[in-house]
């Protein structure tokens, strides 16, 4: 007979309560996805205290309905209740996170991720239950536009100002002239942000996704970049040479079925002394030193998303989205590279400088 197990019941409680906030984070995020998208945040920001019916109205919006959606944010502390007048409140910070779609911190649309999770589960146990993998494109579209739109700020805030600073020498040769290929280019938002800072560099967005494609090109148009950008359905291991001076892999690396043969592909059409950007989730090497709530979710999206596309490519290597250092340089080594640097890193990347 098995023995009952000792039940510690400081730790139950503890973990309980955590499992019951992770809970409750899904529930809100129900709640974010119609705050933003029903224009709550933004008819609540800058305003000061306002009733619900104040609120409902300058949203163009039912009140009993806001009424209800007000008590479960201020519950959370995503906005202030004022008891004394009965009105609510989003802070500035709050305005910051929720309703300002420039700010660095701005997270709604990254909703659109897990939402994405969820509605493809199917897909998950049967990948899970065959070995089978499901590719990028084959996704609810929410995963595409909610982690374009995710990384965008993040790109916005340090790809420009940080992260072409920290490698020798790229800033002085895209300010004199260069090629660029952004592999895996995805909406292109990252493409886009180098084109306006260079406009004496020419810029080549390549991805296998179609419509992010459409998205990217109509993102450069947009922008009235599109002289300068060239977007093109091609593999990390297939694009044309474009002896280019640059080279950047953004979150993708990790992502591809064989990424030795996509780092050989650009140590073959990278120009003599060029550089290869690449830009990865913050991972340590090894899953020990990888107990954080940044991992949790990395590895979580990892597996559904990441882990999957790999093995819809042949999954020579898969390397999941918390590869870490030392796996990401012997990519790199195996295909020629010689230099292998760590340039900067944020709490949710890895930036590193690679060279023949
Ligand atoms: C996580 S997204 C990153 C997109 C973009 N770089 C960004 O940072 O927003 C991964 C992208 O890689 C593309 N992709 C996947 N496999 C690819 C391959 N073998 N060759 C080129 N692109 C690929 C996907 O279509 C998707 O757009």
């Amino acid at each position: 007979m098995l023995d009952t197990p000792k039940i510690d019941q400081a730790r139950l409680d503890a973990f309980a309560t955590r499992a019951i906030g992770d809970l409750t984070a899904g529930y809100t995020g129900v709640m974010v996805s119609l705050g933003s998208k029903l224009g709550l945040y933004k008819a609540m920001a800058g305003a000061g205290p306002l009733s619900a019916k104040e609120v409902a109205k300058r949203a163009g919006c039912a009140e009993r309905y806001v009424g209800e959606w007000l008590n479960a944010q201020a519950a959370g502390g995503y906005i202030a209740y004022h008891g004394a007048s009965d009105t609510y409140e989003l802070l500035p910070e709050q305005a910051m996170v929720l309703a300002d779609e420039d700010s660095p911190v701005y997270i709604p649309h990254a909703w659109n991720v897990p939402a994405s999770m969820w509605f493809d589960e199917a897909k998950s146990l049967e990948a899970f239950r065959t070995g089978k993998g499901v590719a990028w494109g084959e996704h609810d579209g929410r995963l595409s536009c909610g982690s374009a739109a995710f990384f965008r700020n993040g790109y916005r805030a340090a790809l420009v100002p940080q992260w072409l600073p920290a490698l020798d020498g790229v800033v002085e040769e895209l300010e004199a002239g260069i090629a660029v290929a952004d592999v895996g280019c995805g909406y292109g938002h990252s493409t886009l942000l180098m084109a306006k800072a260079f406009p004496n560099s020419r810029f080549h967005g390549f991805d296998t996704h179609p419509g992010s494609l459409v998205e990217a090109r109509r993102n450069a148009e947009v922008a009235g970049l599109s002289d300068r950008i060239e977007y093109g359905l091609a593999r990390a291991d297939d694009y044309p040479d474009g002896q280019y001076g640059l080279i950047c892999f953004f979150d993708i690396l990790h992502d591809l079925g064989d990424p030795v043969a996509a780092a050989r592909h650009a140590a073959k059409t990278i120009a003599p002394g060029g550089t290869v950007l690449l830009v990865e989730p913050f991972a340590r090497d090894h899953v020990r030193d990888n107990l954080s709530p940044v991992a949790q979710l990395y590895y979580s999206a990892s597996t559904v998303i990441c882990t999957a596309h790999a093995i819809s490519e042949g999954g020579h290597m898969v390397l999941g989205a918390q590869a870490g250092e030392a796996r990401l340089a012997e990519v790199f080594r195996k295909a020629g590279f010689t230099h292998f640097r760590r340039a900067v890193e944020t709490p949710f990347n890895l930036i590193f400088e690679v060279r023949r």
